[in-house]
């Protein structure tokens, strides 16, 4: 038997903004998904047919990837599912380590990476890096546009390139605000270039919010936390005018906002959470909580991507 682990994300700034180009920063978080794969003689997920379409990432990562016979997974997530944090990131990087170990391959994660970004494409169109990156590097992120230092790999597609790199963050306190509505991020992303092609408002709020990532990491090494809460709230209003906001998530960073330096909502929009950066973070979550929201609190992880053994 064989087993894969990766960590799901948190996109602290720049999200739709990355599909174009822009600059965008992300995190791992402490939830994670498992998939174990073992030799089988039918395909199965969870003991029901693979063919469910909750399982196409498996599937995709397989048939990328697999060519033995067929196979049997258990797959255990702590991530809660359409909910912004990488879930589908997630169980695509785990299950490409799982079938990297099983047939003793060595799961490096830049080729990981790569290979997930691919499936990620196949299953929900247009895409950037920014989440399968995030999970099998399991740290920060920076998506440039260029290479420089802590550059870690780079990915391409359709004549664009986007150049990853390890991004140091201080210790926070993110609190994460689920709506409990999940909307598929292929059609949101879809939605954007739609707009984005027909009003320049659209594509100036694409290009405004890459500067506010460059921004951001300049707040975060100043340790200016209220100017990095600033600035996610700013690029708030930009996803809103994007076409992907939703009242919930208005609802929510709304209730955060006077024990927060800032909120956002994260990951593609449409429903999913917020995150907040805050020093109260028990009180975030309770006033996430009273405003019908479901609270986590939530670490950024250091250093611990994508894994698989035997
Ligand atoms: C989704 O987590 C992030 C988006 O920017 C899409 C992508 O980068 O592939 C909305």
């Amino acid at each position: 038997m064989a087993w894969g682990s990766a960590p799901g994300k948190l996109i602290l700034f720049g999200e739709h903004a990355v599909v174009f180009g822009e600059p965008a920063l992300a995190t791992a978080i402490d939830l994670r998904t498992e998939v174990y794969a073992r030799p089988h003689e039918e395909w199965l997920a969870d003991g029901a047919s693979l063919e469910a379409p909750k399982y196409r990432y498996v599937r995709a990562a397989v048939g990328r990837t697999w060519t033995g016979g067929p196979l049997r997974f258990e797959i255990r997530s702590m991530i809660p599912s359409g909910g912004g944090l990488g879930s589908s990131a997630a169980v695509t990087v785990a299950t490409l380590a799982a079938l990297r170990a099983l047939g003793r391959v060595e799961v490096v994660p830049g080729d990981v990476a790569k290979e997930a970004f691919a499936v990620e494409h196949e299953v929900q169109g247009r895409a950037s890096p920014i989440d399968t990156s995030t999970s099998a590097h399991g740290g920060g992120l920076l998506v440039l546009r260029e290479r420089r230092d802590q550059f870690l790999w780079s990915v391409e597609r359709d004549r664009r390139r986007w150049f990853l790199h390890d991004a140091t963050l201080p210790r926070m306190s993110l609190v994460v605000g689920n709506t409990g509505i999940s909307a598929a991020t292929g059609p949101l992303v879809a939605r954007v270039k739609d707009l984005v092609d027909r009003d320049p408002k659209a594509a100036a709020a694409v290009r405004e919010i890459g500067t506010i990532t460059g921004l951001a990491l300049a707040a975060f090494r100043d340790d200016d936390l209220g100017a990095v809460g600033a600035l996610m709230s700013r690029n708030h209003r930009l996803l809103q005018t994007l076409g992907v906001g939703h009242p919930m998530l208005d609802r929510l960073v709304g209730a955060v906002a006077p024990v927060a330096y800032g909120a956002k909502m994260t990951g593609a929009g449409g429903g999913g959470s917020i995150v907040a950066l805050t020093d109260r973070p028990n009180e975030a979550a309770a006033a996430i909580t009273a405003a019908g929201g479901r609270a986590f609190l939530v670490e950024p992880a250091r250093g611990h991507g994508v894994e698989g053994h035997e």
